[in-house]
């Protein structure tokens, strides 16, 4: 059995104690900080940026994933590295054809990088650049919002993508981004996914810990 992370996305938490919020995910057993960077632009939602990872750098040691929503994210890439980011995944729709480059860029900052794909982007787009990411994300809601309900196509691409991971016999980790529940959880791990976000599954419950835990196991 893959080794499953959970990464609980901040957008779900409160502003205004984001440092508590942090704390109490590691805590509570979180692998990853799940980092939604929005800009208003790629995504019709605004949420913060490269100041708010470095200063979570400075208060925890739990990997920072930031998944940048943002269109020429190839601008900001360097300054996110250099904030404290572990791990920068950036979308083909915001990149198209500069896609490979951009993931070459972040790899040269020395942080982990990852290419995402929305609901309506078929796998194919990232074919030829899977192999070179540290970690692919499948989005499973039209990204910009927490608290939406999973697209269930997301399930057919996780399969593909995890069939080309494994026959590479590479370590590249597979994540899932929008809507996972407890109760969907099973299936999105049987299909492939080993690193899970969760937003509101995680802040709306009322036991983070106990809720990490049932998705994790
Ligand atoms: C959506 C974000 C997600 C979101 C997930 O644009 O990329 O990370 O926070 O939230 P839930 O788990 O509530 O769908
Ligand atoms: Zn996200």
């Amino acid at each position: 059995m893959k080794n499953i992370k959970i990464a609980p996305s901040i957008l779900s938490a409160n502003f205004a104690k984001m440092g508590e919020e942090v704390r109490s995910l590691e805590q509570c057993g979180a692998d990853l900080v799940h980092c939604d960077v929005m800009d208003g632009v790629f995504v019709n939602n605004i949420t913060f940026g490269i100041k708010m990872v470095e200063d979570l750098r400075k208060i925890t040691t739990l990997p920072l994933d930031c998944h940048l929503m943002i269109v020429h994210p190839e601008k900001y890439v360097e300054r996110f590295a250099k904030a404290g980011a572990d791990i920068i995944t950036v979308h083909w729709e915001a990149c198209q054809d500069n896609l490979k480059e951009v993931l070459m860029l972040i790899k040269s900052t020395g942080v982990k990088c990852g290419a995402v794909i929305n609901p309506d982007t078929p796998v194919e787009k990232i074919k030829d650049v899977i192999l070179l990411c540290d970690m692919v994300l499948v989005m499973s809601v039209f990204p910009g919002f927490g608290g939406q309900k999973f697209i269930p196509s997301a399930l057919d691409k996780l399969r593909e993508i995890r069939k080309i991971i494994d026959e590479s016999g590479k370590e590249i980790d597979l994540q899932i981004d929008g809507g996972v529940t407890a109760e969907n959880v099973a299936e999105i791990k049987a299909a492939g996914a080993n690193v899970i976000v969760a937003g509101s599954a995680v802040f709306k419950a009322e036991d983070r810990a106990e809720m990490i835990q049932k998705l994790k196991e």
